[in-house]
């Protein structure tokens, strides 16, 4: 909830200008709902995406002050996040409601952006794998290895969401690589090997570069350093040393 229209609008402009070189790395571009548009307007006729930072799950009907993700697409938008720590535990999502929204993200034809990751007392009781296997086993449950590929996963463990604290780029990779095992198990090794699974969690532009190196993280997904021009070119720089 940073950035509104007319704020959004212009930071996108700017970045569209920096970022002109930017060819071979893939950028989306998700503010909040009211900021889209000037977004995707922004941006338009350029490489870069927009995506929502949530959705709704019903395709309408009377939900007073929601957006549907037929709305999403009707602005234009290909992608949204779902799953986000904050939509789990600030207003309570579960992982069946996630799950529903990624059904109806997908029957609308966006690319969600589905987020993982433990907190910081599951992980200290060594149960990161186990929160991780629920939370995709349930999420994706009854989504076929086809619509598999318009899946992003995101690993955002919940201790290093706007608090500075990185996981190390050894301990994401641990992290990636389980991920990418149980869709192995979930699905199949093609769909493992395609899947694209970002790193999310106090991303900078002293940090991309080190978790980007690493074959098992595909991506980053930026909160806090994104709201800073220069720091998300940043970050885009790095990415494309490592691209
Ligand atoms: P952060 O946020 O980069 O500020 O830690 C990440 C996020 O909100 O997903």
């Amino acid at each position: 909830m940073n950035y509104g229209p007319n704020a959004a609008g212009k930071y996108a402009q700017k970045l569209r200008i920096n970022l002109l070189e930017a060819h071979g790395v893939d950028i989306i571009l998700c503010p909040p709902f009211l900021a889209l548009k000037p977004v995707f307007d922004a941006v338009v006729d350029s490489p870069m995406k927009v995506g929502a930072q949530n959705m709704h799950e019903a395709e309408s009907g009377a939900f007073t002050g929601e957006i549907s993700g037929s709305m999403l697409k009707d602005l234009g938008i290909d992608y949204v996040i779902l799953g986000h720590s904050e939509r789990r535990h600030v207003f309570g999502e579960s992982d069946e409601r996630i799950n529903l929204k990624i059904k109806r993200s997908l029957q609308v034809g966006l690319k969600p952006i589905f987020c993982v990751g433990e907190t910081l007392d599951e992980r200290n009781s060594g149960e990161t794998n186990k929160v991780i296997q629920r939370q995709l086993s349930k999420g994706l449950e009854g989504i076929d290895a086809e619509q598999l590929k318009s899946i992003i996963i995101a690993y955002e463990p919940v201790w290093a969401i706007g608090t500075g604290l990185t996981a190390t780029p050894d301990q994401a990779v641990e992290v990636h690589q389980e991920i990418r095992k149980m869709v192995h198990d979930l699905y199949s090794p093609v769909s493992a090997d395609d899947m694209s699974i970002l790193y999310g969690g106090s991303v900078k532009p002293e940090n991309a570069e080190g978790l980007l190196r690493n074959e098992d993280i595909d991506g980053v997904l930026v909160g806090g350093a994104s709201l800073k021009l220069d720091q998300f070119t940043g970050i885009v720089h790095a990415a494309l040393k490592v691209a």
